[in-house]
């Protein structure tokens, strides 16, 4: 069967297209189409995403999306007269009532497509930003009336999870008798921080979680009281790697700035909670502390950047990563896996793997390939046929919502 999975929960527009086999316990994929359109260089502008602005930009973005992947997939077939269907287009125009922009095109562009073979659509319908969410929710349900397809609501923090089997090339298979139970994900990204216990799949426990601010959020904040760009956690990383890799050839130095300690928020308590929002005021106080030494500190010492950005990446996976090997020890997980933007951190996936190793504990670790830890609609198709074969298909496309806070 073939998915056309949706994804704007955040800052891309992202659209997929998948062909699944199922034969015995083995599922076979092959990415027909995927591709997504970033609105990061647009968000820098800014220092971060704002909902409305992020909705604007899908509606704008969508349809050329979809004309792409439905190209790649060898699916996009034009239509010389479009046949007038009064009472489709009447509802079409409700359901896009709210994303007026994306309706203009539609009116203009979708006619003109033939239908492609498709069994189903999966849409992220949260967790995210509700306004930037609705135009992908808006546009499934569109497709879904216009072509007759049935629409598979995804949750976003399950697709991170199932992020981590494609790998190189367009095909990939997921066995469902692998023993690979229990097992256990850490998902950090912009808008979240959890540690999910899978049992089986599909089936899964929050036990812990941020109390505030989400891992990549903290990135976000530090990067930009350092004066980096948005995003901030690959700018974060790079000047903590850059000093890491001098550290060794410097002599030792007694000026205050050079004993930059941070907090490590709620390491050692018995839960498994997160807490980011202390370490991030820690950094506005030290730096407020060493403009009192130097008002123009920062602007003229790169190397304090540096060792801010290291102290401050070195505190936050330390926290990620013991919270996340204690989970493993306690619920004796056979497998890790890492999902969500801040995944993409090398020195979080170099650590996780030397404590496990450290631990002698024999987990095996999952990341996502590099171009999977950010959001992308891939996830959200795999998902979807999952749940298109757990039956999880709307019953009633009018009742599907967004919903910013949708738990796994
Ligand atoms: O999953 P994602 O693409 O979007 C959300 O659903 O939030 O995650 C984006 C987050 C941003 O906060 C970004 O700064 C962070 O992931 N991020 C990183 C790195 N790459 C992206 N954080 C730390 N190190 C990185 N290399
Ligand atoms: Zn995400």
């Amino acid at each position: 069967m073939k998915i056309l999975a949706i994804e704007t929960s955040c800052d891309e527009t992202a659209i997929a297209i998948i062909e699944a086999q199922k034969v015995g316990a083995k599922t076979k994929f092959k990415i027909l189409g995927n591709d997504l359109s970033s609105q990061i260089a647009l968000h820098t502008q800014y220092g971060g995403v704002f909902p409305m602005m992020a909705k604007r930009e899908h509606e704008k973005n969508i349809i050329s999306i979809l004309e792409k992947v439905l190209t790649e997939a060898k699916m996009f077939k034009k239509i010389k007269t479009p046949i007038s269907d009064i009472k489709k287009q009447t509802k079409i125009n409700k359901i896009l009532d709210r994303e007026n922009e994306l309706k203009i095109l539609w009116r203009e562009i979708m006619p003109f497509i033939k239908k492609p073979n498709i069994d189903a659509i999966a849409v992220t319908t949260g967790p995210g930003l509700e306004p930037a969410l609705w135009v992908g929710i808006s546009f499934a349900k569109s497709l879904s009336t216009y072509w007759d397809i049935p629409i598979v609501p995804v949750n976003h923090m399950e697709g991170h999870i199932f992020s981590i089997f494609p790998k190189k090339g367009n095909t990939f298979t997921i066995d469902s008798n692998q023993k690979i139970f229990p097992m256990m994900s850490l998902l950090v990204s912009g808008g979240h921080t959890e540690l999910i216990q899978i049992k089986d799949w599909m089936k899964y426990k929050k036990i812990g979680q941020t109390r505030d601010d989400a891992a990549g959020e903290a990135f976000d904040k530090v990067a930009r009281m350092l004066g980096l760009p948005y995003p901030g956690g690959p700018e974060i990383s790079k000047l903590a790697a850059i000093e890491r890799f001098v550290e060794p050839f410097k002599s030792s130095s007694s000026h205050p700035y050079e004993s930059i300690i941070l907090p490590r928020p709620m390491i050692h308590s018995k839960d498994y909670d997160f807490s980011f929002s202390g370490l991030k005021t820690a950094v506005l106080y030290l730096i407020r502390d060493l403009r009192k030494i130097n008002p123009d500190i920062l602007e003229e010492k790169n190397i304090i950047k540096q060792k801010i950005a290291r102290e401050f990446e070195d505190a936050a996976i330390e926290v990620l990563t013991a919270k996340t090997i204690k989970a493993i020890k306690e619920y004796e997980i056979k497998t890790l896996i890492v999902g969500g933007g801040v995944s993409a951190n090398s020195y979080l996936q170099k650590i996780i793997n030397e404590k496990i190793k450290e631990n002698k504990l024999k987990t095996r670790v999952h990341f996502p390939s590099k171009k999977l830890t950010g959001d992308n609609a891939l996830m959200i198709a795999i998902v979807g046929y999952f749940q298109y074969k757990n039956k999880k298909i709307a019953k009633n496309i009018n009742a599907i919502k967004a919903q910013g806070n949708l738990s796994l």
